[in-house]
This record gives C-alpha cells, structure tokens and sequence, in this order.
C-alpha cells in the first residue's frame, strides 16, 4: 500500500518520464536525543529514526546519462552523465545522489543509467539528517534496480563516506545508522567503536518529543564541524602520549580527563570535556530510562545542551533562547539542541498532555524575542529505511 508522499512521487514521476518507477526505496531522517559528537569519537549516541522521510523511486534507463527530480523543489528533472560523476557543482544537491555513486563504483561495483525522483517531508539543512535520508534511500534504490547488495553498515559507510569525501565535511555514522537502524516507538543506542546497536530502549509512556526548529541555517558545510573534529583528536592524541591505552576520547573518563587540564590546549580540554560528559551522560540516561526515572532523564538534556554552550559551542544564542523557554514552560522535562549544532532544532521532552500548548507557546515566545517564525513538530520514532515498493 502506497501512501499519499508515495503516490504523488510516483505521479510525478509518470508524468516526467512516462513510465512507472520500478521502485521506490525510503529512508527516514533522526533524532539525536543525547550523545552530542560523539559518534566520531568512537562513542555511544541514543538515537531515533523519526517518521519523516526521504522517498527515492528509480528505473533503469540506457546509455550514459541519468535524470533526476525533486518534487516540490526542483520540479523538472535535470541531468548528469554517469562517466563523469566525479564532476560536481559546489552546492548542488544531486552531490548527495552522485557521491553515493561513487562510493559503490569505488567499491568495486557496476551499475547503469537510471531515471529517478525524489520527495520528502523532512525539513531541510535543520539537523534532522535530510541528506543521510537522501544517500541511505538512494543507496537502497541503486542495490535493489541494480542487483547490489550491501550488509546494513556497509550501506551507511557509503552514505557516511559520500558525505566525508564528496561533500566535504568529516561526519560519523550516526546520521545514517538511525536512519537504517531506527525502530518503531524505539530509541536506538549506538557503539560508534563497534559501530552496532547495543539495544533498543522503549520511549517512556506519557511523553512526546517535540521539535522547535531555531530556523538559523544549519549547514554543516559551512561550518565549524570539522575544527570540532580536529580539536577532539589533538586532545586524545595529546592524552595518549601519556596513557596507552587511549586511542579516542571514547577511552577517557571524565575524572582521567581532570588529570590532564593543564596538559591540554583549553579548547581542546572543553571540547573534550563536551564528549566525555556525553559519553557518561548517555550511558547514565539509558539507565535511568530502563528504571522509569524520566525526570533524571530529562535533567540530563538539560545538562547536554548547558554543555554544548559552555564547552562545545555548537550553540547559538536562537537555541540557548529556546532551552532558557523550555526552563520556564510548565510540562517540559528536558531539552537541548540536536544534532551538529551552529543552528538547526532543539528537542523537547514534553508531558503528552501539556504538548499542544507547549508547542504553541515556545513558538509565541520565540516569535516575539526573535522575530523569527517558527515551527514545533510533534515527532514520533518510526522504523529504519526500507524498500516500499519492487514489482
Ligand atoms: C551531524 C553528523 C553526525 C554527528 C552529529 C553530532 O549530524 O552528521 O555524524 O556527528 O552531527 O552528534
């Protein structure tokens, strides 16, 4: 059964190229609701698929060229030839298509032309992984048109890979683990060192997760993601010249790390302080939810963003202004900003209850410090990437 997103890009796609799509393959965006860059620390991150998603239909086509559309964006199809996929256009964002190509060619694999369209309603560049939805459903649609196929982790480093050599900037896996291992009504924790799912830990009854958007571009590329990066590896770096036994900030606890504040670079210590804390915050969370204790799960958010603020700065004073809200308004147990920062959403835990007016007034109170206009998203985990659809 195809639903409405579905059969609209498959119209879309008729009337484009006056044939059915063979398939369409989905693949949601995430939430990351505690362990802030940790993934390429080696860390742990609780995560969610949400229901918001990426659709990608394809046919097999001949000949060199492939065509390609993004309904409600950019309408009309537009083009790119399979022998000179290594071309690209800063900004274009066909890159995130073109780069998974070439991530399965590099692997040694073959694959042809294609005609193929793509329609989401997941917000864009707002930090709920749209372009990890982009690659993972393209990725899926090119194994299953073209006889591929890659275990689950191979298919997120393709994604990750296109993202860190095509795109340009440095990401872990997190975006596309959630994105493929995501459960229904499920968080998800992640090894990043082992890179699996530990378990699936339920979401607590009687609260939802609402999304308020700081409407700052969020936008990776430009940003200072990569420095975060380099600053988390001189620490650990700098740490395991006296300890052996380190080989990522994931092998330091936060008291070992006291040990090294005068050693260290002071950005590099509060960068590395920012992914430690997360480490234990994560580990702490995902046991005080397996014991009910919802409030000391939502003081831990609390703590994840005062920490992105003071010792990360991937904050910005829009999302410090949505959490100081949050602090105020009755029925909020927890918030912080999600995902690289420098902009993009906040998360809510919110009593079920209280949810409608809670999302009405963190929106009023937003729109009239800022000015800016924003929305709040009732948000529910749905299940990882699939293909909907093969005849
Ligand atoms: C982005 C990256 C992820 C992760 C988060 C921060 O979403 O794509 O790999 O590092 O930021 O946790």
């Amino acid at each position: 059964m195809k639903t409405e997103i579905e059969r609209k890009l498959a119209a879309d796609f008729e009337s484009s190229y006056g044939k059915e799509p063979l398939l369409i393959a989905r693949a949601p965006g995430r939430l990351e609701i505690l362990g802030n860059h940790t993934d390429y620390n080696e860390g742990f991150v609780l995560s969610a698929a949400v229901e918001q998603s990426t659709f990608f239909a394809i046919s097999p086509s001949k000949g060199d060229i492939c065509r390609i559309f993004s309904s409600g964006w950019k309408d009309k199809p537009e083009e790119f030839s399979i022998s000179t996929l290594e071309e690209k256009t800063p900004g274009d964002w066909k890159n995130y298509v073109k780069g998974v190509l070439c991530e399965i060619r590099r692997r040694g694999f073959q694959f042809g032309s294609f005609d193929a369209g793509v329609i989401s309603d997941l917000p864009l560049s707002s930090g709920m992984s749209s372009s990890a939805a982009l690659e993972i459903s393209a990725c899926l649609a090119f194994e299953k048109a073209f006889g591929l196929d890659f275990s689950p982790v191979e298919r997120a480093k393709i994604g990750q890979a296109s993202e860190n050599k095509y795109i340009g900037v440095k990401t872990g896996l997190l975006d596309q683990f959630s994105s493929i291992f995501g459960k229904k009504d499920s968080l998800i924790l992640c090894d990043f060192r082992e890179n699996k799912v530990l378990r699936n830990v339920s979401i607590p009854q009687g609260y939802s997760i609402i999304v308020v958007n700081s409407m700052i571009k969020h936008d990776l590329v430009d940003s200072d993601y990569n420095t975060r990066r380099k600053s988390c590896e001189r620490a650990a770096a700098e740490i395991a010249k006296f300890a052996k036994n380190v080989r990522t900030l994931r092998d330091v606890d936060s008291k070992f790390l006291e040990e090294f504040r005068g050693k260290l670079h002071i950005v590099d210590y509060r960068r590395a302080r920012h992914i430690v804390e997360e480490n234990e915050r994560v580990l702490s969370a995902v046991s005080y939810l397996e014991k009910g204790d919802i409030l000391s799960f939502g003081k831990l958010l609390f703590d994840s963003h005062e920490s992105s603020r003071i010792n990360f700065e991937n904050s910005c004073p829009e999302l410090d202004y949505l959490i100081e809200i949050a602090h105020s308004l009755p029925g909020c147990i927890g918030a912080r900003l999600s995902g690289g920062g420098f902009g993009g959403i906040s998360i809510h835990l919110v009593k079920d209850d209280e949810a409608g007016k809670y999302a009405r007034r963190i929106q009023a109170a937003y729109l009239l410090k800022t000015g800016i206009k924003t929305d709040a998203l009732l948000c529910r985990a749905g299940g990882g990437a699939e293909c909907a659809e093969k005849k």
